[in-house]
């Protein structure tokens, strides 16, 4: 039986009693989905997974994305997992890095919402970590909402945002992209400020990510003003919850209503991190 454990925050569950190497009966994946809409971050402690069985969990909830590591040049085969499974790491081999992000912090984001139609979920799968940091932080975006002053929601209703699509979640600029000095002129998918999940039908904020971000029509210090003060609201202590890593968690969580964020870590430690995407749908 599915045992669900909320975290006692505002977000986050464990799961207890699946075996996620196994098939899932059609009744406790139920019961999982359920627990996942209503806690939005789920994390499942003590599994041991190789990437096929990790793809093959994360593909009961959608289609899963494929590793834009390898979505130009390299293209690999469908049977092979890593077109699917994404390192996140600080590894080093032979001159070479395994994974992504590194050991640095990283601020908090949403995934890939610098796309038209960012991903719906991601899974990240624990196989190394260090013995202290790389805390992973969760912020729940259905609260950041319904805890807005009412003049504020007002003033945002029907206002929509630039997502950045210059910087990754650690800040390093991306291939092909060049800085951005005003943010009237930055890249990337403009989406409303206040998005509807497709699934719950409820509400929720809906900021992606700070950096270079604007409010469009709006006065760029009116923007800069206001986005401010909804960061500011929306990453209270309040309306988020940490996750401290132990080898064998995997943690899922709906990209559509939480944020996430990073503590960086020692870069002599190892943290190695095996992660799927799950595809989404436009926000509205
Ligand atoms: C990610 C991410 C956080 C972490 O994989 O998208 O933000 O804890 N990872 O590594
Ligand atoms: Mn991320």
């Amino acid at each position: 039986m599915v045992e669900v454990r909320p975290s006692g925050a505002v977000l986050g569950a464990d799961i207890l009693g699946v075996d996620l190497s196994q098939p899932i009966s059609a009744a406790a994946f139920g019961a999982i989905r359920g627990a996942w809409m209503q806690h939005l971050v789920l994390r499942f402690r003590d599994q041991r997974l190789n990437d096929d069985q990790l793809m093959a969990f994360s593909a009961s909830f959608g289609a899963l994305d494929r590793n834009p590591r390898h979505a130009r040049g390299e293209l690999r085969t469908v049977e092979d997992s890593s077109a699917y499974v994404n390192v996140i790491s600080n590894v080093v081999e032979n001159g070479k890095a395994i994974g992504g992000l590194g050991n640095y912090e990283s601020l908090w984001h949403t995934d890939m919402s610098y796309n038209a139609i960012p991903p719906m979920a991601s899974a990240l799968y624990a196989l190394e970590i260090p013995p202290s940091g790389g805390d992973t932080g969760f912020c729940n975006m259905y609260a950041a909402l319904e805890s807005l002053p009412p003049t504020l929601r007002q003033r945002i209703a029907g206002l929509s945002c630039v997502h950045d699509s210059s910087l990754n979640s650690v800040g390093q600029l991306r291939v092909g992209f060049e800085e951005v000095t005003d943010p009237r002129k930055t890249p990337g998918a403009v989406h409303p400020l206040v998005r509807t999940h497709p699934v719950t039908g409820r509400a929720c904020l809906f900021l992606g990510r700070r950096r270079n971000a604007y409010i469009p029509g709006l006065e760029l210090a009116e923007s800069e003003a206001l986005l401010d003060t909804l960061w500011a609201h929306a990453v209270k202590p309040e309306h988020c919850w940490a996750q401290q890593w132990q080898v064998g968690d995997l943690i899922m969580w709906d990209n559509r209503c939480a944020m996430h964020r990073r503590d960086e870590f020692d870069g002599n430690a190892r943290r190695v991190m095996h992660r799927t995407q799950i595809s989404g749908d436009r926000p509205f």
